[in-house]
C-alpha cells in the first residue's frame, strides 16, 4: 500500500480535525502518502483532492469543524456516481480510504467496497454517540461539555426568575447526549427516546419537585424522544394544565456540534488515526476503529452499523435518584 486517501463526511463533530491530523501523520510516519479529499463523498466524485503531508496538519488539532469540510452526498447513492468516485480514486494511484463519519457515511463505504472491492476504513466521527462498536465517537465529549456548559448558564438565569426550561439538545434517535449532559447539568427531569414514560410522569415528577421546594427546573429533552410533543408543545402543555409555572424554551441546535475538541476527544482521535492506518496497512478492510474497555478494537463495518447502541440503565437510574 502506496497511498491512503481520507474524508470527513456526513454531520461534523469536534475532533475530526484531529483525525484528519493522525491519519496524515500516520501515512507519514510509514512513508505512506496521503491524499485529502474535500466535502466527503461529493469530493471523491469531483476529484477535489489535496496532497497532505505531515506539515499539512499543523496547528488543526484543537480546531473544531473539519478542514477538509463535510457534506451528506447525495449523487455518492448512485451507482455512476459511486463509478466516478473509484475512477478518480485509482486515477491518483489511492489504495485505500479511510472515513470518518457517522453510520450513513459507513454505509455509503461499505456499498463501495462491496461494488468495487476498494479497501476501506471508518472511524466513527459524531456528536451523538449512536454508533455500536465503540464506547465513544468522535466528538460526543466534546458535545457534552458545551451542552454542561449551556444548562450551567441557563440555570443561572432559571433560578434568577423561578422558571421552568425545557432544553433541547441532539441526539438524533438516541439520547445519549440528554442522558449524560442532563445528570451533569442537575437536569430534574430528561427526555429520551429509549425511555418513553410519557407526559404523566413529567408532570409527577414536575408538581413533587416543586413541592420538594424547588423554585426552578431544567427539563432536558433529546430531539428525538417519543413524549409526542415537540419542545414548544410541551411548554403550552405545562402553561395550560399546571398552575404557576413560568416556562420558557431553549433549543441548543447546532452550536452543540461546534469548539475545540475537549482533551478526550483529541486524545481519541489520534489513537484512531493510528489504528485506522495501520489496520488497512496490513491489507485488512471494512473495519471500524472503536474505544472498548479502554482499547482500540476493530468492529466489522456492517455490525457497526446495524448494531445498536444501548442506554445506560445504571445512568437512568443515577438520573431518578438525582431528581429526588
Ligand atoms: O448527527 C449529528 C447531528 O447533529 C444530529 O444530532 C442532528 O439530528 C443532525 O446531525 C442535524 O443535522 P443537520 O446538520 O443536517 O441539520
Amino acid at each position: 500500500i502506496k497511498k491512503l486517501a481520507v474524508l470527513t463526511s456526513g454531520g461534523d463533530s469536534p475532533g475530526m480535525n484531529a483525525a484528519i491530523r493522525a491519519v496524515v501523520r500516520t501515512c507519514a510516519y510509514h512513508s505512506v502518502e496521503c491524499l485529502g479529499v474535500y466535502r466527503g463523498y461529493e469530493g471523491l466524485i469531483d476529484a477535489d483532492f489535496k496532497q497532505m503531508d505531515a506539515r499539512s496538519v499543523k496547528g488543526i488539532i484543537n480546531k473544531g469543524g473539519t478542514i477538509l469540510k463535510s457534506a451528506r452526498s447525495k449523487s455518492f447513492r448512485t451507482k455512476e456516481g459511486r463509478k466516478k468516485a473509484f475512477e478518480n480514486l485509482v486515477a491518483e494511484g489511492v489504495d485505500g480510504l479511510v472515513v470518518i463519519g457517522g453510520d450513513g457515511s459507513f454505509t455509503g463505504a461499505l456499498i463501495f467496497n462491496e461494488e468495487f472491492g476498494f479497501p476501506v476504513m471508518g472511524i466513527p466521527g459524531t456528536i451523538d454517540n449512536d454508533i455500536f462498536g465503540t464506547s465513544h465517537t468522535l466528538g460526543f465529549d466534546t458535545a457534552l461539555n458545551t451542552v454542561v456548559d449551556a444548562i450551567d448558564k441557563i440555570r443561572d438565569t432559571a433560578s434568577s426568575h423561578n422558571r421552568l426550561f425545557f432544553v433541547e439538545v441532539m441526539g438524533r434517535d438516541v439520547g445519549h447526549i440528554a442522558l449524560n449532559a442532563g445528570i451533569a447539568g442537575g437536569a430534574e427531569e430528561i427526555l429520551i427516546p429509549e425511555e418513553d414514560l410519557g407526559l404523566d410522569r413529567l408532570v409527577d415528577s414536575l408538581n413533587k419537585s416543586r413541592q420538594s421546594g424547588k423554585s426552578s427546573s431544567i427539563v432536558i429533552v433529546a430531539e428525538g424522544d417519543k413524549i409526542g410533543k415537540n419542545i414548544f408543545e410541551l411548554k403550552d402543555y405545562v402553561d395550560e394544565n399546571m398552575e404557576g409555572y413560568d416556562v420558557r424554551v431553549s433549543v441548543l441546535g447546532h452550536m452543540q456540534r461546534g469548539g475545540a475538541p475537549s482533551c478526550f476527544d483529541r486524545v481519541l482521535a489520534s489513537r484512531m488515526g493510528v489504528k485506522a492506518v495501520e489496520t488497512i496497512l496490513e491489507y485488512k478492510s471494512n473495519y471500524m476503529v472503536g474505544l472498548l474497555n479502554g482499547k482500540m478494537e476493530l468492529t466489522p463495518l456492517d455490525k457497526a452499523i446495524k448494531g445498536k447502541t444501548k442506554i445506560n440503565l445504571e445512568l437512568l437510574r443515577v438520573s431518578d435518584i438525582m431528581s429526588t
